[in-house]
């Protein structure tokens, strides 16, 4: 059973998710159009995350007795000045959905809501990974500055990232929830 707040802000947080993946799917395209195959790749599969991240949320609401609601969706931004901008931009948003997740967290536990604090636990472990990969191509990323033929090697590097969300989307929401490691 979840609270009228809890749920609310449950729903908001589907909502940061879904804008989480459409800023990455932004951040995709641009990068194809500018010939970076590798970085559109690592964007796409971000965004396919972020879509399995936001059905998380839907399927807990509805299985808790709440109802998901779908709300407008922010548009993101189309232009970039560089790969070293984009990870800066994705790691500041990430940035701020742990602080969202957090506060989520702790809204749980004011409530001695401990199925939505045992939910929210998969995500607090998802943030810390996700932060880490950021920092990681920011550090790359530093040491190439304007280095044409590293930017490549990199790029060569980021078209390896494989997508772990399933083909079959319901099944790995299933997984997801479950905590066994679906995403
Ligand atoms: Fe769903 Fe990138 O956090």
């Amino acid at each position: 059973m979840l609270s009228k707040k809890m749920e609310d802000a449950l729903n908001e947080q589907m909502n940061r998710e879904m804008y989480s993946a459409y800023l990455y799917m932004s951040m995709s395209s641009f990068c194809t159009n500018k010939g970076l195959k590798g970085f559109a790749n690592w964007f796409m599969v971000q965004y396919h995350e972020e879509m399995l991240h936001a059905m998380k949320f839907y399927e807990y609401i509805n299985h808790q007795g709440g109802r998901a609601v779908l709300n407008t969706i922010q548009q993101p931004p189309s232009e970039f000045a560089s790969p070293l901008d984009m990870f800066t931009k994705t790691l500041e948003h990430e940035q701020f959905i742990t602080k969202s997740i957090n506060e989520l967290m702790e809204l749980a536990i004011a409530g001695k809501d401990h199925a939505t604090r045992i939910f929210l636990q998969w995500y607090v472990t998802e943030q810390v990974e996700e932060e880490g990969n950021d920092n990681e191509i920011i550090a790359q990323l530093q040491i190439i500055k304007d280095n044409p033929q590293g930017l490549m090697m990199l790029d060569r590097e980021l078209a390896s990232r494989m997508t772990t969300v399933p083909t079959e989307f319901s099944k790995g929401v299933e997984a997801a929830i479950k905590g066994t490691p679906a995403a």
